[in-house]
């Protein structure tokens, strides 16, 4: 079968670490290392390390995200931070659904599906995780819950939109905890948000997007899961504040 033409993105998510100038640091020895990728490069850092991480990528073509951002452009939200304040910096992606913010902060799907209608409306580039915790995937709902991530996240969500839209699937028992989904596992739930998508909107969307796998994704795994033929790309956490793994899994994105 031809092999659809689309990106193959690579993003870190920093998570809550480093401080700027460690920001700074770990850029300046990630660039060289990346400077060649045949992939999109993306790292995602705290709100308070985004103006480092602008600077030192600065006329690189690593691309600076957001771990998140609120759903209204200003007001009375204390400690949060818009969309509007994202793009006025120069900020380009944003991860918005991360299964750490809906455990941990009572993100819901349909709050998710606000942040994403904001993050659009400032023309911000969109990595939208979904994914299935333990219990539910040995309940066999996987692929309900998915879909159902998925349709509400994008509800309202035009096509053309629609290409500011990664989806990353990062099932949540396979996040840090060294626990990998198999290249199977992996593939065939990048497959369920595919069909979601042409469900949704038609055969060419679905073809057209980019689908990351997340979760415990290593330079040591990567080459497996990334030759799937719904991986396209990967959401990386821990492996991604250091700068050879990162790169490394850049490298083998760039063969695949
Ligand atoms: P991990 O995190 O690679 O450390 O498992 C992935 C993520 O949460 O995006």
């Amino acid at each position: 079968m031809e092999q659809p033409l689309r990106k193959t993105v690579i993003a870190g998510n920093w998570k809550m670490n480093q401080t700027p100038a460690e920001t700074t640091q770990l850029l300046e020895e990630m660039k060289p290392l990346v400077k060649n990728a045949y992939c999109d490069v993306v790292v995602c850092v705290p709100y308070i390390d985004l103006h480092a991480a602008l600077q030192a990528t600065a006329n690189t073509s690593i691309c600076i995200g957001a771990e998140n951002c609120h759903w209204e452009q200003s007001g009375a939200f204390t400690g949060e931070i818009s969309a509007a304040m994202l793009s006025a910096i120069g900020v380009e992606y944003v991860i918005l659904g991360h299964s750490e913010r809906r455990t941990h902060f009572g993100e819901t799907d349909v709050t998710v599906q606000k942040r994403i209608r904001a993050a659009l409306n400032e023309k911000l580039k969109i990595i939208l995780c979904v994914g299935e915790s333990l219990e539910q995937r040995e309940q066999g709902i996987t692929v309900e819950l998915i879909a159902m991530q998925v349709k509400i996240a994008l509800g309202g969500v035009s096509e053309d939109e629609l290409k500011q839209i990664i989806i990353a699937y990062e099932p949540v028992w396979a996040i840090g905890t060294g626990k990998t989904a198999t290249a199977e596992q992996a593939n065939a739930v990048c497959a369920v948000i595919r069909q979601t998508i042409t469900d949704l909107y038609n055969q060419n969307c679905a073809n057209a997007i980019t689908i990351q796998y997340g979760g415990s994704m290593n330079a040591k795994n990567a080459e497996e899961l990334l030759a799937q033929s719904d991986v396209d790309g990967g959401l990386i956490g821990g492996a991604s504040l250091k700068a050879p793994d990162f790169a490394a899994i850049v490298g083998i994105a760039s063969k695949t």
